[in-house]
């Protein structure tokens, strides 16, 4: 038994060298593991074994994986963030003394003779006492929308977030219909279906779809909080404008004030910062990105060329319409810093400011 499930590994292995799961397996520990373990193992590699085609090929699906399979996701961590397998990860939101900024600290994109661009900050945090999406019930993806909508409650009850609730569960109070769930999702406010994502079907964090799924938004749309996506919240600040600050601290203050409510606490590791179902956003969680007009640099509707100048930048480049979507019509490009694990979010968003204005001068001279 223990043999097949490593011979499927090591054959795959040989035909899918860019899959770091697949290429992070172990026989000789593997089969030194309990059953349980084994067990647990196979789930969270389920996904890069059905997607062979994955980067990264697993996710975790319980907040005790990344150390009770240590040695495993140790290995895909190191190599996917390049840092030691002994790194530790250090928080730090604070941008004085983060190098290469203006003196004010004020990351203004005008300064690049930039417009106003949609500025987007977000962190994925999961509640530690609840298993990843990739191993939830369905009874625990309702539990989790409805500890969330207490906390829903005491956000709509505040001058400053105000906002509502919609819940794609079938028969919740709260339920939207198919028209205003693709509206949201049109805005950029509400994720896609999950059912589409052959990544998230094979890790079982699309399962019951769309059950305990939803997403809190404030008055002014510039706050949102996903529920039940990839980890069980994605915590978010959006806007419109030219000042990175602007979303950054919105995010900083909002994370703090949900923190302090009662009764969530979120899922830690010493090591790895912020346990999330996918090792790629382990750290920080965060995400930090804009939405940037690069008409010259994209010209015959290819991200080619950005690509090639982003990734010495530490930028990854996307469609607009999210992860796995191509450029749009106009040239607009999603760009964001890579890095989330061993540099700090002051990092991150230092990394975005500088990375635009460099995008920028790039889109000017061609
Ligand atoms: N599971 C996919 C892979 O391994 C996506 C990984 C990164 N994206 C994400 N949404 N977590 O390639």
């Amino acid at each position: 038994m223990a043999q097949d499930f490593a011979d499927r590994v090591a054959a795959l292995a040989v035909r899918y060298p860019d899959n770091l799961a697949l290429q992070a397996f172990d026989p000789g520990w593997y089969a030194s593991l309990t059953p349980a373990l084994r067990a647990r193992l196979r789930k969270c590699m389920n996904s890069g074994l059905e997607n062979p085609d994955s980067q990264m090929g697993c996710y975790a699906c319980q907040p005790s994986d990344y150390d009770d399979l240590r040695p495993f996701f140790a290995r895909v961590i190191s190599r996917y963030h390049r840092v030691s397998e002994e790194a530790r990860h250090v928080s730090d939101w604070r941008l004085s003394g983060v190098e290469g900024l203006p003196e004010d600290g004020v990351l203004d994109l005008a300064r690049f003779g930039l417009p106003p661009l949609s500025m987007r900050v977000r962190v994925g945090r999961n509640l530690a006492d609840l298993p990843l999406p990739g191993a939830m019930s369905r009874a625990d993806r309702l539990r989790l929308e409805a500890r969330m909508a207490a906390v829903f409650d005491r956000l709509i009850a505040r001058p400053d977030f105000g906002g509502a609730y919609h819940s794609l569960t079938p028969g919740h109070a709260r339920q939207i219909d198919a028209a205003a769930y693709r509206r949201l999702v049109d805005a950029h406010i509400m994720f896609r279906p999950m059912d589409g994502d052959r990544y998230l079907e094979a890790a079982g964090i699309a399962a019951h779809w769309p059950h305990g799924r939803g997403c809190y938004v404030s008055a002014d749309r510039a706050f949102i909080i996903w529920v039940g996506e990839e980890d069980h919240l994605r915590i978010m600040a959006m806007q419109r404008g030219t000042v990175l600050n602007d979303v950054f601290d919105r995010l900083r203050a909002a994370l703090d004030l949900i923190e302090g409510l009662a009764g969530l606490r979120f899922a830690w590791s010493d090591d790895y910062g912020a346990v999330t179902s996918c090792p790629t956003n382990l750290g920080t969680g965060m995400r930090a990105s804009l939405h940037l007009p690069l008409p010259r640099l994209t010209r015959g509707g290819t991200d080619t060329r950005v690509r090639e100048i982003a990734r010495p930048l530490g930028l990854s480049v996307r469609g607009i319409g999210g992860e796995h979507t191509p450029v749009g019509a106009d040239g607009t490009v999603d760009i964001s810093p890579s890095a989330r694990l061993c540099i700090t979010e002051a990092g991150i968003l230092a990394a975005l400011y500088k990375g635009a204005g460099r995008l920028i001068e790039a889109e000017r001279a061609a």
